[in-house]
């Protein structure tokens, strides 16, 4: 098998298709405070967090949810290279250039369950700066979504994007996948739906930032439909809540940090067990909080 060199790092945006597009700006700039990059003639906002041109996409849609994903490449391989070891392992992609502001050239490439991916090296960073107003998370952190063909999605993301499997819950009903050092930045979610969004995560700073967010949801209206409680797998602390079109969003904080060199997740006192290595997972809360909605039917 041909050693493949092809890495990303981060999730750096999600492009969300909206039929309802000024509230969803209102509610990423006032709720979440997210501030406004760019505008463009399509009526697409760009929206970023701090540094990069954009970390959230809203653009006119017929149907609501993410359809686009853009993960940062390391940069080791150029574009063209990574379009050609994509090549040699059978997956198709095209190369695109001055399609989208504050990416210059990107390779867009499909998942095998549909969801469309924009790869690529570098992204302008116009240090748009943070909201005054809203919750101001700290990153975006992580994407979940629904999977027909969740084997041959799981293998898509680890041997043609370099992700690492972390853990998974019940018969391989969650699967979570990391490209960094955060526990995970995908979780694939087993179903007979395909290219459909579980939920969108963003991370907080810590447990203070968690409850001011809460109160900031409930003044705009949002209410917390799961959480707060810390998870089982990745035992980051959560709170759900819908977003005007009705996407999940996750907040959370204490998320596990995995060590590739060792294989384990760095240990806390909250560990089940030390050391914690990827493992399969019975539940959600690891503090045994029931709910009344089902998050793994949201
Ligand atoms: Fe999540």
């Amino acid at each position: 098998m041909d050693m493949n060199n092809i890495k990303v790092f981060r999730l750096a945006y999600a492009m969300f298709g909206s039929l309802n597009i000024e509230k969803m700006v209102q509610y990423y700039t006032e709720t979440i405070g997210y501030r406004l990059s760019e505008k463009t003639e399509d009526g697409s906002a760009y929206l970023s967090n701090g540094l990069d041109h954009h970390n959230i996409v809203l653009t006119p849609h017929k149907h609501k949810g993410i359809k686009r994903y853009g993960y940062q490449l390391d940069g080791k391989l150029s574009i063209g290279e990574v379009q050609e070891e994509l090549k040699k392992q059978g997956i198709h992609s095209q190369i695109k250039s001055d399609e989208q502001p504050g990416v210059r050239e990107m390779l867009e490439v499909k998942d095998p369950d549909g969801n469309v991916i924009e790869l690529f090296t570098e992204m302008d960073m116009p240090a748009t700066g943070y909201g005054n107003t809203g919750i101001v998370p700290h990153k975006l952190g992580h994407i979940a979504f629904y999977a027909k063909n969740m084997q041959k999605t799981i293998q898509f993301y680890e041997e043609a994007l370099g992700f690492m499997f972390t853990d998974t819950i019940g018969d391989n009903f969650a699967n979570f996948l990391t490209c960094n050092h955060d526990h995970h930045t995908l979780n694939i979610v087993s179903s007979n739906k395909s290219n459909q969004l579980h939920h969108i995560a963003f991370e907080l700073k810590d447990s203070s930032h968690q409850y001011l967010s809460s109160e900031v949801l409930a003044k705009h209206g949002y209410e917390i439909i799961w959480g707060p409680s810390r998870h089982t797998s990745g035992h980051n602390i959560a709170t759900y809540h819908y977003d005007p079109d009705g996407n999940v969003v996750e907040l959370f904080i204490d998320m596990d940090r995995y060590i590739p060199e060792l294989g384990i997740f760095e240990p806390k006192p909250w560990h089940e067990e030390l050391p914690l290595t990827p493992r399969r997972w019975e539940g959600l809360s690891s503090w045994g909080t029931e709910f009344e909605v089902d998050l793994a039917n949201v």
